[in-house]
């Protein structure tokens, strides 16, 4: 039998949601022990250089209040390293970040970024650390990924999500082509971005992927498949 794939579930839109108001609600927290206890194999968090969703607390309390591993996700910056090396989470996952950007745009280019990694891999790995790398499904990336010493990676779906028709079934090529090889090598391979109820299908059913990590659409179908019940609550609240 298949071993089932671990669903990673990414909650940095509930701290986008807070951040709108710079308060408390909604408490990421929460929404971490909810998906826990709902089915996430594995929560996901991004500390952003800028802050802009998760904050510093929330990691120290997600990571102090969770029973599954935290993937915490983060920028080749050493501010951010040091943390990460002091929470000791069970993955890191390592993503390129502009401030710009919406969201993570592309995948790292490893490639061009060997010396740099090698080092941080191996202070991770030092650590207890489990490493992936957040690459686009490309060859030259993945030869990359096993010369720095990474474990894992994290093949970015981005593309493949935004595509239809022809070009859509090209994307998910590129990702079959790449899952084989990077299980060739020796590689963990998990898969991530844009992922839906729609188009996840093909991408779970990919042989040598292991987990996929998902954020936008779940807790973009939590505001919608939750508002009715929002909404008669707060009609009761007032129907005094
Ligand atoms: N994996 C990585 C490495 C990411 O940076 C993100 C986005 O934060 C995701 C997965 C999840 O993407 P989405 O929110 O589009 O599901």
């Amino acid at each position: 039998m298949t071993p089932q794939l671990i669903l990673g579930v990414n909650i940095d839109h509930v701290a986008t949601l807070r951040q709108a108001r710079r308060g408390r609600m909604p408490d990421p927290l929460e929404a971490a022990l909810i998906a826990e206890e709902t089915g996430a194999d594995l929560i996901t968090i991004h500390l952003r250089e800028d802050r802009r969703h998760i904050q510093d607390h929330d990691v120290y309390r997600i990571k102090g209040s969770i029973h599954v591993p935290l993937n915490l996700e983060l920028a080749v910056c050493e501010e951010i390293i040091q943390i990460a090396l002091q929470i000791k989470p069970y993955k890191v996952t390592l993503v390129p970040e502009r401030r710009e950007e919406v969201t993570t745009e592309g995948g790292l280019n490893v490639a061009r970024m060997i010396p740099t990694l090698v080092p941080i891999c191996k202070e991770f790995a030092d650590a207890g650390i489990l490493v992936s790398l957040f690459i686009e499904p490309d060859h030259r990336q993945i030869q990359a990924s096993v010369e720095v010493g990474a474990p894992c990676i994290e093949i970015h779906t981005g593309a493949y999500s935004n595509a239809s028709g022809d070009d859509q079934d090209h994307e998910l090529e590129r990702i079959q082509e790449a899952v084989q090889l990077a299980t060739s090598l020796g590689l963990r391979v998990h898969a991530g971005h844009g992922l839906n109820r729609e188009n996840v299908r093909a991408i779970a059913v990919m042989d040598g992927i292991e987990e996929l990590n998902i954020g936008h659409s779940i807790i973009s179908d939590a505001v919608l498949l939750g508002l009715s019940s929002a909404i008669k609550g707060m009609r009761e609240a007032i129907n005094i």
